[in-house]
Parts: structure tokens; C-alpha cells; sequence
């Protein structure tokens, strides 16, 4: 076939970039991501829509089940169905990374490859530098698309990012693993687009994670198909008058193409925009305001008894970016206070800071808690837009006797523009991780991904995650 536009760019360059393009510092980020997206599955394994996902899985059971699950020694199942539960066990608990332009890049890949891996016989496993170059060009394929609208910026109104870059990541990373040819690969991602999007309606509810796992799941059976040689539009990519491709998701789309990387420009997008890392499972959005209360909550205790009692507290203004679905003033599920201003300001200001325990079901109800709730405005400064690279969060409480204490934060610790340190990062692994593992599994996880560039066999991975 006759390979040319923006969609043939991109399979060109799926089939042909190099382990040699990935430089230092993408290969030390990307590692970054592996391991905390893997820390940030096992524990997602605890969650009960993890659960439901991983029942739904094993009663459609398929003899060929060779793919590991995250956080369940021994179950084994087809590598779609892994993808699909590893993937929503990344995202159950909204604890996994995010980028800018807004998505959560890591969940729809790394299930992906990690369940194809799994299901390549023993003489043709990927590298352990091969394994990367395909989680990144993944993770480079939802950037690209990202930047081709300026929508994308901005936090999403219409469809979840994750369910439509998400499953092009996952398809290109998968067409890579399987060496396709440039062709097919463009067919991956073709196929991947109809496979695509999913409404933000469905975000603070139980069926969020499944848009991560689907993600996962659908570009890996994407790149399968292609494999197969099932064929795409060759043109869906590219921006063609009157007939929707992948512009039916953005409405100002326009398309580039992509090339190859030559020696003097840095290729991946990891190079130039750094990770974002959660330290506590919410949307990203909650960490502005979370810091911001902890500050206030640091200066309450220090004049008064070392707590903080609702009877101290008058009013509390939330000056934070306009955005409906993380604007819920009486969270009643958990999902719900994951994407809540309020619930995430209130339980900083009692606690002085958010853990996995204050979304417990014990934790949402408690009397302090939605006392304080009780006495939250919020406000939509015109200087706070709606978008990870821009906005802030400010806290202003004013106390029964009129003073007030105002907290500010512009730049929360593990924002791409404040990045976690290393030992923080694996401070978070060994949490979540060890919630789960035994602790001699999860000390080996993170010496192997420090290492993985340099394994000849990424079965040293796949075999901690039996
Ligand atoms: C996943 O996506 C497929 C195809 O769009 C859809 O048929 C299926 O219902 C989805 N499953 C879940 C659990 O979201
Ligand atoms: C973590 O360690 C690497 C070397 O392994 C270093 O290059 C990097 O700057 C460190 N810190 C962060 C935040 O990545």
C-alpha cells in the first residue's frame, strides 16, 4: 500500500523509531512511571470494582489464559481480559499519573504490554529495553495526539482522555511489541479509533477505571487484528473534509505528522514535559487545594489544642478552576470524594493531609468532616483556568472571631513542575505495593525496573507479577 499523510507518519514511525532514540532521561522517566503505575495496580487489586472486573473476566474464561493479574498470585487469564482488569485496577482508585496535556498515560499501556509479554512464547520475549521502547512510544503516541487540539489541554467537558488517546497508546505500544510492519501498525491505530471514547459523565462513578481498562484491552486487540491483517481507514488520523476519523473527539484538530527522530532533537515528549505523581488516590485537581489546607491545618494546631475542631471554623472559600465534575460540595460514594474540591480541602484541614484511608466509608461520614463540608464556598477566579499546567488552589478560612488563614498552592509536591524525588517514589511503591506483596517481592519490582534498560528478557519483570 502506498504510504503517505499524517496517519502513515505515525505508522512509520511505531515500526521503525529506536531503542537508541529513548535518551537517559526518558528511559529514567518512563522507569519512574513503571513502577509506580505497577505499586498503584497491586493496591488497586483491593478495590471492589477491581473485583467485579476480575469476576466479569474469569466467567468469560478462555482456554489460552496466560496473562498475570495484578495482586492475585496464581489467576491467570486470556491477555485481553489482563489487560482489561490490570487496567482498571490502575485506575480504581485514581491514584495513577497524569500528564499535560491531560491524561493518565501509564494504565492503558502497561497492562497492554505486560499481558502481551506474558502471552509471546519463551524464545521471542521482548528486552527488557524493547518492553520500554514500546511502553514509550505508548505513552509518545497519546502525547502527539494531544497536542494536535487545543482542547486537549484544558481538563475534559466531553469524552475521558484515557478512552480515546488511551487506546491509541495502547494499540501503537502492542503493534510495536509485535513488530508490524508500518502499514499494519497505521491499521492498529485505525482500528483502534473505532474502539474509542467514552463520556465524562460516567467520571466519579464506578465505571471510570473500566475507560483505563478497556483502554488497555482494546489497543492490544487492535494491534492483534492488525496483525491478522484486518485493515483501516489508512486516512483516520489525518483531517480529510467531511469525514470524521480521529477529529470526531476533538473539535479543533489539526493533525501533523510525525517523524522519525534524528540526532539533534530530543524525539519523546517525556524529554521535554516531565510526570505528574499522585501521593494520595483523587484526581490530579485535588492536590492543589489538599496543600493547600494542610497548610492552614498546620497553623490551626499550632495555636489551639493540636486538632482542628469544626467549632473553630466560620466559613472556608475554595478559590479553584471552574470544572463541574470534581466540583461536589456532599460526596456519598467514594468515587464521588476522589473528585471533590470540598471532600479533598475539608479532610487536609482536619488531617493535615489526604491518605488512601480518608476515602474509607468510615472516613466519608465522619461528623467533623461534614461539619466542616457544611461551611465550604468556592469561587472560579477568571486567573484559575481549568488546566493542570496553570492552575492554583487557594484555601481561605475564616475562623469564629473573624480572623483569617489563607493557605496557597501553585506547584503541589509531585507535579511535573515539583517531581517527586526517587525516594518518594518508591516510599509510594513500597505502600501501595506492600499492601499487597510480601515485602522480598516488592524490593525485587523495584530493583528490576531500575534495571530493565539492561535486561537481555523481560521475563524478570513478568515473573514478580505471577
Ligand atoms: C469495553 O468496550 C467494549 C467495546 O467498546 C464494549 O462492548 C464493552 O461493553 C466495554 N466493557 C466494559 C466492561 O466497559
Ligand atoms: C533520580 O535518580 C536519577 C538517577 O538514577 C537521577 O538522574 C534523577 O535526577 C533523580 N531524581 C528524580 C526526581 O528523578
Amino acid at each position: 500500500a502506498l504510504l503517505k499523510g499524517h496517519t502513515a507518519s505515525f505508522g512509520k514511525f511505531i515500526s521503525e523509531v529506536k531503542p537508541q532514540h529513548l535518551s537517559s532521561v526518558v528511559l529514567h522517566r518512563s522507569k519512574r512511571m513503571v513502577l509506580d503505575s505497577i505499586g498503584v495496580g497491586v493496591i488497586g487489586s483491593t478495590t471492589d470494582v477491581f473485583e467485579l472486573a476480575l469476576q466479569h473476566c474469569q466467567h468469560m474464561y478462555a482456554p489460552d489464559d496466560i496473562s498475570s493479574v495484578y495482586g492475585r498470585r496464581g489467576t491467570r487469564l486470556s491477555p485481553t481480559l489482563a489487560a482489561f482488569v490490570n487496567g482498571v485496577a490502575t485506575h480504581s482508585m485514581d491514584f495513577d499519573d497524569t500528564w499535560h496535556p491531560a491524561t493518565h498515560p501509564s494504565g492503558a499501556v502497561l497492562p497492554a504490554v505486560l499481558a502481551l509479554s506474558d502471552m509471546m512464547s519463551a524464545n521471542s520475549k521482548p528486552s527488557g529495553l524493547d518492553f520500554l521502547l514500546a511502553f514509550n512510544i505508548g505513552v509518545e503516541i497519546q502525547g502527539r495526539l494531544m497536542r494536535f487540539s487545543n482542547e486537549a489541554n484544558n481538563i475534559p467537558k466531553r469524552f475521558h482522555p484515557p478512552s480515546v488517546v488511551g487506546t491509541m497508546g495502547s494499540a501503537a505500544a502492542c503493534a510495536r511489541l509485535l513488530s508490524l510492519d508500518p502499514s499494519q501498525c497505521s491499521h492498529a491505530l485505525a482500528i483502534a479509533t473505532s474502539l474509542s471514547g467514552a463520556p465524562m459523565a460516567n467520571a466519579a462513578t464506578q465505571s471510570k477505571p473500566l475507560h483505563i481498562g478497556n483502554a488497555s484491552r482494546l489497543g492490544l486487540e487492535a494491534a492483534l487484528l492488525a496483525s491478522r491483517g484486518l485493515e483501516a481507514s489508512s486516512l483516520v488520523l489525518d483531517a480529510v473534509t467531511g469525514v470524521a476519523g480521529f477529529n470526531a473527539f476533538y473539535e479543533d484538530y489539526v493533525p501533523q505528522p510525525l517523524k522519525l527522530p534524528n540526532d539533534d532533537s530530543h524525539m519523546f515528549l517525556l524529554e521535554e514535559q516531565d510526570m505528574a505523581f499522585k501521593r494520595f488516590p483523587a484526581h490530579l485537581g485535588m492536590h492543589w487545594v489538599a496543600d493547600a489546607a494542610a497548610s492552614v491545618h498546620k497553623v490551626l494546631v499550632g495555636f489551639g489544642p493540636g486538632t482542628v475542631s469544626p467549632a473553630q471554623v466560620q466559613d472556608i472559600l475554595l478559590r479553584v478552576p471552574k470544572s463541574k465534575y470534581i466540583n461536589r460540595p456532599f460526596p456519598d460514594s467514594e468515587h464521588e470524594a476522589r473528585h471533590s474540591f470540598q471532600f479533598n480541602a475539608c479532610s487536609a484541614l482536619l488531617d493535615g493531609e489526604v491518605t488512601v484511608q480518608s476515602f474509607t466509608p468510615a472516613a466519608l461520614r465522619r461528623p467533623d468532616l461534614l461539619a466542616l463540608l457544611s461551611r465550604v464556598r468556592m469561587e472560579h477566579p477568571q486567573d484559575n483556568p481549568a488546566n493542570f499546567n496553570s492552575m492554583y488552589g487557594e484555601v481561605q478560612v475564616t475562623l469564629v472571631g473573624g480572623d483569617i488563614l489563607k493557605g496557597h498552592c501553585d506547584t503541589f509536591y509531585g507535579h511535573w513542575r515539583n517531581p517527586l524525588t526517587n525516594e518518594s517514589l518508591r516510599k509510594k511503591f513500597r505502600n501501595n505495593a506492600g499492601a499487597v506483596l510480601p515485602s522480598e517481592k516488592v524490593e525485587r519490582l523495584i530493583d528490576v525496573v531500575e534495571e530493565l534498560d539492561r535486561l537481555g528478557d523481560c521475563r524478570a519483570l513478568l515473573s514478580q507479577l505471577q
